[in-house]
């Protein structure tokens, strides 16, 4: 019977991923099997700041499994970048007694958590949920599946419309500046390039593609790239690519559609996995880290070991997208 965590605080943060009620709902009836309180933490770190604190029941927890977004709300705090701020955060954390707390989220968030126990002590735990994939420490993170999927659909009605009309097209999809959705959706979607900015290739070879397709009797194209200055906008290429080589292409920028709606099995289950662990590494006694899932086997990293760092993209895929869309 564990004896020291009572209360176990969770909190969504950064962007909302599809798959964060999925974890909170792991959080929950974890720590309720083993006579655990769980607190929710309303809207991000701002909520902790203004100790905006909600007692969750398992009937908070009924249906949540399949919702996309988040029950807890999410957000990007600037306030929490103050020491006074943080300081106010701990004390409410005190006058809750909520012993330990569950951030899901992303860099942002896990660079919030380990200064608030560097500070203060305060127990924090992170879980790895946005749909960059951009974590260190994880092969996948929570959402990354859902948008990859969400994208994928897109493209597969895009080449519909793009082959009835012998168009090109520029298909624009997230990932703040990593190519992970941009890679994935690339490959499953038979793009005939792929600009990411772990891999960036000149303009003038793309055009040089683009001809080498319409000479072999390709008459119409997708171009996935990755938001972010490094590839370039998708409105930015397709005005480029005119300019030089005279072609007109639709562009289609997916945003915020890739956030929202159902978490696929793999968003749920990953989710599952992660809350649950989190919660018996709390018990453990274990905190200031992350729980991840590498090659199959939940795992542990320190958070100051993975915040900040770049996760690769496989060599192996890349080359894979490069021949595949050749
Ligand atoms: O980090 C998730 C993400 O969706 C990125 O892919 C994107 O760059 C960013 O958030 C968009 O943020 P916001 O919803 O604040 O516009």
């Amino acid at each position: 019977m564990n004896t020291k965590i009572k209360n176990i605080g969770v909190m969504t943060s950064g962007g909302d991923a599809p798959g964060m009620n999925a974890a909170i709902r792991a959080v929950m009836r974890v720590s309720h099997f083993h006579g655990v309180r769980v607190t929710g933490i309303i809207g991000g770190y701002a909520g902790l700041i203004n100790g905006q604190f909600l007692d969750l029941d398992m009937n908070a927890m009924a249906n949540i499994l399949k919702s996309g977004g988040t029950i807890l709300k999410t957000g990007r705090s600037r306030e929490f970048l103050e020491v006074a701020s943080r300081k106010q955060a701990y004390e409410n954390l005190q006058k809750s007694e909520i012993d330990a707390l569950v951030c899901i989220g992303g860099d942002g968030s896990f660079r919030g958590a380990h200064t608030l126990t560097e500070e203060t002590g305060a127990k924090c735990i992170g879980i790895p949920a946005t749909i960059d994939n951009d974590i260190y420490g994880t092969d996948y993170t929570i959402g990354f599946d859902t948008a990859v999927n969400i994208a994928l659909d897109a493209i597969d009605r895009i080449r519909d419309t793009a082959s009835s009309h012998d168009r090109l097209f520029i298909v624009e999809v997230m990932g703040h500046d990593s190519g992970f959705i941009a890679v994935d959706v690339g490959v499953a979607g038979g793009a005939e390039e792929i600009f990411f900015p772990e891999n960036p290739i000149a303009i003038e070879d793309a055009i040089d593609h683009i001809k080498r397709g319409i000479a072999r009797g390709k008459k119409s194209s997708i171009l996935v790239t990755a938001e972010g200055k490094k590839p370039g906008r998708a409105y930015d290429l397709a005005e480029a690519i005119r300019k030089r080589a005279g072609f007109e292409a639709k562009v289609c920028v997916l945003g915020h559609i890739q956030r929202g709606g159902a978490p696929t099995a793999r968003d749920r289950i990953l989710a599952s996995r992660l809350g649950a662990y989190a919660v018996e590494k709390l018990i453990e006694g274990v905190s200031d880290i992350m729980v991840g899932l590498q090659a199959e086997k939940l795992v542990t990293h320190k958070l100051a070991s993975v915040i900040g760092k770049k996760k690769q993209i496989p060599n192996e895929l890349i080359k894979l997208a490069q021949i595949l869309s050749a």
